[in-house]
């Protein structure tokens, strides 16, 4: 029987390319997305089927697990990749904008493991993979939200690992670095605050210097190639840094004393600030 994957945020970048390569290695896969209506191409490779799901929606979760289920006979491991970058100046965020986050990048993460699980144990066997980001090991300025976001993701993944070794059940947490997709453009939630001035410059050239990393960036093949080794893993290995900007960035991380590895990223992320 082949295996089964169900990704979650499929609509484009890494979930997208995900689809096509699990798919182009034979397996089924339930590719999910808040909107499948719009979806020309995905829906027509072999062994992909589409299903509405929105991570902070449970029913949706429940329901898109279930026929996938239904249709495939089972899944193997899912992947929880939606998730998008609420950017910009802490002091500007709204309340509302942060509990987005939260509510996406952690809380669905968490409501789609949980609906899952039943599932793995009854099977004694399934992986979870979680596409949390070399962010979720350091900082940056202007993401503090997004990185509170991707650190509590790592820290509840590596305590659940212990939980879920006694049934088979793996996770593991792949770490891309910057990755050319829309996660740098229409998915970024922008932090504003009328009247609020005071950190126009230093936004600026740190946003500059962001999103030139992004431009620059490897696109998302890298990272569908890392999950799928990490899908496929009889290991309980659980952190997977996908590309080289990741690997070298958590190497130094963990090789150089932390105010040393602070002074290397303000050289590199505060560049052209004057102060
Ligand atoms: N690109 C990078 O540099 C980078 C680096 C490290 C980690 N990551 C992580 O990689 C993951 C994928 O991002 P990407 O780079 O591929 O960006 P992307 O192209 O913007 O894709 C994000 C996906 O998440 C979906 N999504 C957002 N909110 C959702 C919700 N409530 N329910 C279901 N799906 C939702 C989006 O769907 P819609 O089309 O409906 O908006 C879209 O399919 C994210 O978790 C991101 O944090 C990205």
């Amino acid at each position: 029987m082949k295996n089964t994957v169900l990704i979650t945020g499929t609509s484009s970048g890494i979930g997208r390319e995900t689809v096509k390569y699990f798919s182009n290695r034979g397996w089924n896969v339930a590719a999910t997305m808040r909107t499948p209506s719009k979806e020309t191409e995905l829906g027509k490779l072999p062994n992909v089927k589409l299903y509405a799901l929105d991570v902070t929606d449970e029913n949706s979760i429940a329901q898109a697990i279930q026929n996938a289920i239904t249709d495939f006979g089972s899944i193997d491991v899912i992947v929880n990749n939606a998730g998008y970058g609420a950017i910009g100046i802490f002091e500007a965020a709204s309340a509302q904008q942060i509990q987005r986050q939260f509510d996406t990048n952690v809380f669905g993460v968490m409501n789609v493991t949980r609906a899952i699980l039943p599932h793995f144990r009854a099977k004694k066997k399934g992986t979870i993979v979680n596409v949390t980001s070399m962010g979720g090991l350091i900082t940056f300025p202007i993401y503090s939200v997004y990185h509170g976001t991707k650190w509590a993701v790592e820290g509840w993944a590596e305590a659940l690992a212990y939980e879920l070794r006694p049934f088979n059940i793996k996770v593991k947490n792949v770490e891309p670095g910057a990755i050319k997709t829309d996660f740098y453009d229409r998915s970024q939630d922008m932090f504003s605050k009328e009247g609020l001035t005071a950190y126009d410059s230093y936004q600026a050239v740190t946003f500059k210097n962001s999103q030139a990393a992004g431009a620059n960036a490897p696109g998302p093949e890298v990272v569908a190639k890392t999950i799928f080794k990490a899908a496929g893993s009889t290991s309980n290995k659980l952190r997977y840094p996908a590309g080289m900007q990741a690997k070298s960035i958590l190497v130094l991380r963990r090789t150089v004393p932390l105010g040393w590895f602070r002074a290397i990223v303000r050289s590199i992320v505060e560049k052209g600030f004057k102060g």
